[in-house]
């Protein structure tokens, strides 16, 4: 007699152990009959297997295994899907907040721009939320945090429209306009040529600049009056011609120098010094060089002095008809300049008075060969209130002291249109008296004799037909 046992083993991933159990086979028992044949019983337990619920469920597990595995790649898609979300979450939160903290560096665009990624978020969003259960409720956050965001930008835009960005559209807006208005000037008006130096493609003196201190005369200190300049036109071979004229004792000039550049006149170098001698004095501080020639009140008369430079030898005297002299009517300051001579684009002028002017300033255009008046203009400035005077295309400049560092020019006379007007440029000056003041065409420049230090200042013109 044997026992024999059978197992039946029920693999499946889905089904328990219990049920595996349950489905073990139970026990074997066996007996032998008279003739020798051997029989066995199976006792079999109380059970039937059930094949169809097993392949129901091998089926359901293969369904539900799928099921699994696409929910499993939604939650992934989800979750990659929300870190990006998170990403540009806060890539917004930083920019917006980078904006709330800085108010003056956005630009319109930046809003733009802001505003096109949260409406895609936004959108986005949405989606996820059709596709995927919100089982925690991250969506819903983001999605509350992006409308929160949209308030805060809308929040921003609102107030910003009222600063920066309106300020910078009225920017735009009037650069527009000042380029419109420059177009019309540009057909209308057209632009203005250069001034050109020693011509008079330019309207009247504008403006006079800081003194500029060259040096103390070359006889120093004790010579506060005297005259200096620069020949306008120098002749050949001469390239250029500084001059200085000191008065000796207030009212006499008998030494003159010059210099052949600039660079020497600074520094002492190759001086030309000339005496005029006795009978030839110069009276005053009104003299000119003009064209290698020195011209100058002879003292004790009306007369004008001619006399050639490189030989100083006397090439004309000439009287100016009328002229007052010996102190009748000299500047305010600077005695004996009864007679100042000056040169502008045009040539020799005279500057002076009469007893027939009253003691107004009278000026007279003078031929530079002869020395005779071509013409003559009576102002109605009484000379002896006025400090100095030159003239600048044709148009006469009268100074004033203002204070002892203050001087203006307060008054001019056209002899083109034959009219008088007062103006003001003041302007500074290092010593109280201004003696001779000479303009010099070629470089817009006055030299002017500042109690015994020669100074330059430059000339600033108004363009030419405005004179305002
Ligand atoms: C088989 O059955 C006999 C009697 O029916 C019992 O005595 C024996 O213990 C059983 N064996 C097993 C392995 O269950
Ligand atoms: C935000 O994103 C923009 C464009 O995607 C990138 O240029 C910028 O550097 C990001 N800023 C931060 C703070 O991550
Ligand atoms: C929305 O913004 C306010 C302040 O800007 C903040 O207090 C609040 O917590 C925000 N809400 C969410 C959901 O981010
Ligand atoms: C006006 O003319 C000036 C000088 O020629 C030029 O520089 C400028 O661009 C012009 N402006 C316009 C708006 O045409
Ligand atoms: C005139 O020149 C003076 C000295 O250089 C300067 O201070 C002043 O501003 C100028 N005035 C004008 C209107 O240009
Ligand atoms: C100056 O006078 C001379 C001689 O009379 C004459 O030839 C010359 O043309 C005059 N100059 C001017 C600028 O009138």
């Amino acid at each position: 007699m044997f026992t024999a046992s059978l197992h039946i083993l029920l693999l499946s991933s889905i089904l328990t152990t219990q049920e595996t159990a349950a489905m073990v086979a139970g026990n074997v028992s066996g007996s032998v009959d008279p003739n020798g044949f051997c029989y066995c019983t199976v006792s079999y337990p109380d059970l039937t297997f059930p094949v169809d619920r097993v392949e129901q469920l091998e089926m359901l597990s293969v369904s539900l295994s799928t099921t699994v595995e696409r929910e499993l790649i939604k939650i992934q898609e989800f979750a990659s899907k929300l870190s990006i979300h998170e990403n540009r979450m806060q890539n917004l939160t930083f920019r917006v907040e980078t904006m709330e903290n800085d108010v003056v560096s956005y630009s319109e665009l930046d809003f733009e721009l802001l505003k096109l990624e949260i409406r895609q978020m936004e959108s986005l969003t949405n989606k996820m939320k059709a596709t995927v259960a919100d089982s925690n409720g991250i969506i819903e956050q983001l999605s509350t945090e992006l409308k929160n965001m949209t308030l805060a930008i809308t929040k921003l835009e609102k107030f910003d429209k009222n600063n920066v960005l309106a300020i910078r559209r009225e920017v735009v807006a009037l650069k527009k306009r000042l380029e419109r208005c420059q177009e019309i000037r540009n057909q209308t008006n057209p632009t203005q040529p250069p001034i050109v130096y020693g011509s008079c493609n330019h309207g009247l003196v504008s403006n006079i600049s800081e003194p500029f201190v060259v040096q103390l005369n070359w006889r120093g200190f004790p010579y506060k009056a005297g005259a200096w300049g620069r020949d306008p036109a120098p002749v050949p071979p001469k390239k250029d011609l500084y001059w200085q004229a000191p008065l000796g004792d207030g009212r006499f000039m008998d030494y003159y120098r010059q210099y052949g550049s600039f660079d020497d006149l600074l520094l002492y170098k190759n001086p030309k010094d000339y005496q005029l001698g006795s009978g030839h004095l110069a009276q005053g501080s009104g003299m000119v060089m003009y064209k290698n020639n020195l011209y100058y009140n002879l003292r004790d008369s009306r007369n004008i002095r001619k006399v050639d430079i490189d030989t100083n030898g006397i090439v004309l005297t000439k009287e100016l008809p009328g002229a007052a002299f010996n102190n009748r009517f000299s500047y305010s300051g600077t005695p004996w300049q009864d007679i100042d001579l000056a040169v502008d684009e045009s040539g020799l002028w005279a500057i002076y008075a009469t007893e027939e002017s009253t003691g107004n300033i009278v000026i007279s255009k003078l031929n530079e060969t002869t020395l005779s008046v071509e013409k003559t203009w009576v102002t109605g400035q009484y000379k002896p209130a006025a400090s100095n005077a030159f003239i600048v295309c044709g148009v006469l400049y009268a100074t004033k002291t203002i204070t002892t560092r203050q001087e203006e020019i307060f008054y001019m006379y056209d002899t083109k249109t034959n009219q008088d007007t007062k103006i003001s440029i003041p302007f500074k000056k290092v010593m109280e008296y201004l003696h001779g003041i000479n303009y010099n065409p070629p470089d817009h420049k006055l030299y002017v004799y500042n109690d015994g230090y020669l100074i330059t200042y430059d000339l600033s013109f108004y363009p030419k037909n405005t004179n305002s």
